[in-house]
């Protein structure tokens, strides 16, 4: 089965190719000659997520899927979900988004949040949304200097270190993006 991954990203590519396994040929969107600025317009993860696969599916009439992924902070309403990447403004400044949280969060009692991946599939034009969440809570300061984004004050349920104090590999065995990704390979997997 061929499908396009609305990305290019090349680490989620890896992870993804990894999670998948030999019965699916992933393409990239460079793969597929997309080289478009796909608007990420929506106010859900779940409406833009969404978008991206509707664009590829109805441009190039491809079985794709796409994913988005937002930090949710339960004593923030949810914020900054869906505007996690632009949080502080739009040039995706993760230190500068971490900052802003941690101010939001100053006084706060409860620092609970979870990471949220959702994963848009549009298969022969049938469209099925997956999701993935680890839950955890957000610390007082930045701690390891792996990872991305908020990865440096989010620290997983159960576990003592943050993100950023993880390895690759650990982070990926209970992150959000690869539950999402192994709830759409046991779809994938039912065909
Ligand atoms: P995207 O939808 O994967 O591009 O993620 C949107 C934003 O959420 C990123 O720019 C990061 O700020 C944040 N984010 C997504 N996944 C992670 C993660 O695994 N660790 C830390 N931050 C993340």
């Amino acid at each position: 089965m061929k499908l396009v991954f609305a990305t290019n990203n090349k680490h989620k590519l890896e992870e993804m190719r990894a999670i998948l396994g030999g019965k699916v040929e992933l393409l990239s969107l460079a793969e597929i000659d997309c080289h478009d600025d796909i608007p990420e317009t929506a106010d859900t993860l779940e409406g833009n997520a969404l978008i991206k696969a509707r664009y590829i599916f109805e441009k190039y009439g491809l079985s794709c899927f796409a994913d988005d992924t937002g930090l949710e902070v339960d004593a923030l309403d949810g914020a900054p979900g869906v505007y996690s990447a632009r949080y502080a403004g739009e040039n995706n400044d993760s230190e500068a988004n971490i900052d802003k949280l941690l101010q939001n969060l100053t006084g706060k009692n409860c620092r609970t949040a979870q990471f949220r991946t959702v994963i848009a599939l549009i298969l022969n034009g049938e469209e099925r949304l997956f999701d993935g969440i680890v839950r955890g809570s957000i610390s007082e300061q930045r701690r390891g200097a792996c990872g991305f984004g908020y990865d440096p004050v989010f620290v997983p349920e159960g576990y003592t270190e943050s993100f950023a104090e993880m390895s690759a590999e650990q982070k990926n065995s209970i992150s959000h993006r690869s539950r999402a990704a192994a709830a759409l390979n046991s779809y994938l997997e039912t065909l």
